[in-house]
């Protein structure tokens, strides 16, 4: 290849910190850029997740080559086109963050292909809107745990301590999509002060705890009365598995990934029990899933 940008995984939210938190997980998609092309044309090849459940290779269809081209656009460059060959190990529509790499790949190659010469911060800003919110893209290109704003006054972020090399993500992957426009739609339009109150103290002492490596606040930090009593009537045992999941030893907090329906769990020592714990829970609940030990890459 001529270029190839590797994007890591993330897992947005960590339950109190709604578009707010998010951290990076150690697996990864590769886009290889094969070949330029001339402006217009683009071939892509897919290999891995995703391959053959849907045209994902249809190229201008492709979220790489979509967001190419709005970051072309939005950098008032013309651009060629481009060959592409993603080697995709993220799973598709699970709560992965695996569009946010589609993103940051996007508007990375529109930036080194028109040769545009761009901050960090403006690429960031970019990936941000095209995405709609922060929580996914901002550490899939910073990696680590990162707490993101965006609104009118822009992006501000700040990257927390990097955790122990010991403390693992424990991520279980079940056997249904969960869309993020619809897992969006399923959230109120407004929400009673109380519940306002409670997460804004969790998500508080959540990034406090992070910060000071009281990794022990972690599971009350990690508590959400905005978005997970909702979606987790969205997905096959959604309704059960935290709280299964949080009694086993060694289980630091639990949430949904993002908007679901993956189910991630901060854990020291042995992530076995964790895992089949939340494995079980998903195959007493009729839905096969595979789980993944990671860590959060720097
Ligand atoms: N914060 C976003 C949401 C993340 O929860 O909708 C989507 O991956």
């Amino acid at each position: 290849p001529i270029l190839s940008v590797k994007a890591p995984a993330t897992s947005a939210n960590l339950g109190s910190g709604f578009d707010a938190m998010g951290m990076a997980l150690s697996l990864y998609n590769v886009f290889d850029l094969m070949e330029l092309l001339p402006e217009g044309e683009f071939k892509v090849e897919v290999i891995g997740e995703g391959t053959g459940s849907w045209d994902l290779s249809l190229s201008q269809e492709n979220g790489v080559v979509k967001s190419y081209l709005a970051a072309c656009e939005a950098m008032g460059v013309r651009c060629p086109g481009l060959w592409l060959r993603c080697h995709n190990a993220i799973p598709l529509s699970r709560g992965l963050g695996s569009s946010a790499t589609a993103v940051v790949a996007g508007v990375l190659l529109a930036a080194e292909v028109s040769g545009r010469k761009a901050s960090q911060e403006d690429l960031l800003e970019l990936m941000v809107r095209l995405e709609g919110h922060p929580d996914n893209v901002v550490p899939c290109l910073l990696g680590g745990v990162v707490v993101s704003c965006f609104g009118d006054q822009g992006l501000k972020y700040l990257k927390l301590p990097q955790p122990p090399r010991d403390l693992m993500a424990v991520v279980a992957v079940p056997d249904v999509m969960v869309n993020t426009r619809e897992a969006r739609s399923a959230l109120p339009k407004t929400v009673s002060f109380e519940d306002a109150v409670f997460n804004l103290g969790r998500a508080a002492l959540l990034a406090a705890a992070w910060s000071v490596g009281r990794f022990d606040l972690l599971s009350f930090g990690m508590d959400d009365r905005l978005h997970q009593p909702y979606r987790s009537k969205l997905f096959p045992g959604g309704e059960v598995i935290m709280d299964r999941v949080k009694s086993v030893p060694g289980c630091l907090g639990v949430a949904i990934s993002g908007s679901g329906p993956s189910v991630i769990a901060l854990a020291k020592g042995s992530p076995s029990l964790v895992a089949q714990a939340m494995c079980g829970t998903f195959m007493e609940h009729g839905v096969r899933s595979r789980f993944f030990v990671l860590h959060c890459p720097v």
